[in-house]
């Protein structure tokens, strides 16, 4: 018996059509065009703006574009992952309000989350169901609405962040495409750099935290920076060494898009030119967990069967990785 890896059979996404922009930035904060461009590579980011909408309708709308375009039946679903670092709500799985309104009512379903790393430590998780034979079917979503947490105050955030989803199917298959390889990593030593003080059960909610603004995202950048760079760039380097892969091997790299240096770095230390660099931080700008999907949904017409693609991505926590997948269909 041939042993069952776990392939993405189909790709969905969904941004607000709601475009912020440098220049409207620049009348909100002082920054500029040119310093958010070369600091970071981001040119506009999508906003949900209308009231009353949350993560869950980015992930529905992400998930229904799957299934139009691969026809799969959302009763053939048996699980529905929901990567998120800004769920609908602190306690009511996001997930399982997803999956009902899709019309996948014989999945169950829960949210993960690793910030910035939440869709990367998904697809292990997903991958894991499907290779062990227990689930056929498993459609993880990533998808955040960071404006629901940052301060249009605060430049050293407020210019990174910006809203979206993607979605993939993961089913088994026997050719051997699909997940090869992982290296998952954390440290809770670094929760104190990239973080939201208040409304958890250490600091709940209370007039003070308010008062503090201590319920949006704070983060020292540039700390951050220095971590993101070294560590992305040592689990990519991982995933070649340790599968023997060379450059040429490489069709593609996937990283999370928080910022173009961090990007460049990472190719830079696999020697990966920039035509096989996946990005659109450009049009969307650090979307935490949506970013790995987005890339997958914007590039799924350049992609062919059994092209290799190393993913890699870090986030707040710390949390990090790399994974080594096999693209299972042309685009
Ligand atoms: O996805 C999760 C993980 N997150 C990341 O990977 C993000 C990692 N960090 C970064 O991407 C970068 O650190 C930032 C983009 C956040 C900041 O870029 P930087 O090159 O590290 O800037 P910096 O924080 O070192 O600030 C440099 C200068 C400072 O001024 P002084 O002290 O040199 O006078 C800042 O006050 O730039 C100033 N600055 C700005 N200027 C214009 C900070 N933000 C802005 C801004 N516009 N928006």
């Amino acid at each position: 018996m041939t042993k069952i890896t776990a392939a993405i059979t189909a790709v969905g996404k969904y941004v607000p059509d709601y475009i912020l922009t440098n220049h409207e930035l620049a009348t909100i904060v002082d920054t500029n065009d040119e310093w958010i461009t070369s600091r970071t590579g981001i040119k506009e980011r999508r906003i949900l703006k209308e009231e009353g909408k949350g993560t869950s309708y980015m992930a529905i709308k992400a998930a229904e574009s799957l299934l139009e375009k691969s026809k799969k039946n959302p009763l053939d679903i048996d699980l529905v992952i929901v990567a998120t670092a800004t769920p609908d709500m602190p306690v009511a799985s996001t997930a399982a309000y997803v999956a009902t309104k899709i019309g996948a009512t014989n999945a169950f379903s829960y949210d993960l989350e690793a910030a910035c790393s939440s869709f990367l430590y998904g697809m292990s998780t997903a991958s894991s169901y499907i290779e062990s034979g227990r689930y056929k079917n498993v459609l993880l979503i990533g998808g955040d609405k960071m404006s629901s947490i940052i301060d249009y105050t605060d430049r050293a955030t407020c210019i990174i962040f910006g809203d979206g989803a993607g979605a993939v199917l993961f089913e088994p298959n026997h050719e051997g495409l699909g997940l090869q390889d992982e290296y998952l990593r954390s440290d809770g030593t670094g929760r104190e750099f990239l973080k939201i003080d208040a409304g958890g059960s250490i600091l709940p909610t209370s007039e003070e935290t308010i008062k503090n603004k201590q319920h949006t995202v704070h983060q020292e950048g540039r700390t951050v920076f220095k971590f993101a760079v070294s560590n992305m760039a040592d689990v990519a380097e991982k995933m070649l060494t340790r599968n023997n892969l060379v450059k040429e091997d490489v069709d593609w790299l996937a990283p999370h898009q928080a910022n173009n240096r961090i990007i460049e770095a990472t190719a830079n230390r696999v020697g990966l030119e920039s035509e096989k660099v996946m990005v659109n931080i450009h049009k969307y700008g650090n979307t935490t967990s949506g970013t790995l999907p987005l890339l997958l949904a914007d590039y799924e017409s350049q992609l062919k069967k059994g092209d290799n693609i190393i993913f890699a991505a870090f986030g707040g926590g710390f949390t990090w990785g790399a994974i080594y997948l096999k693209w299972a269909y042309n685009g």
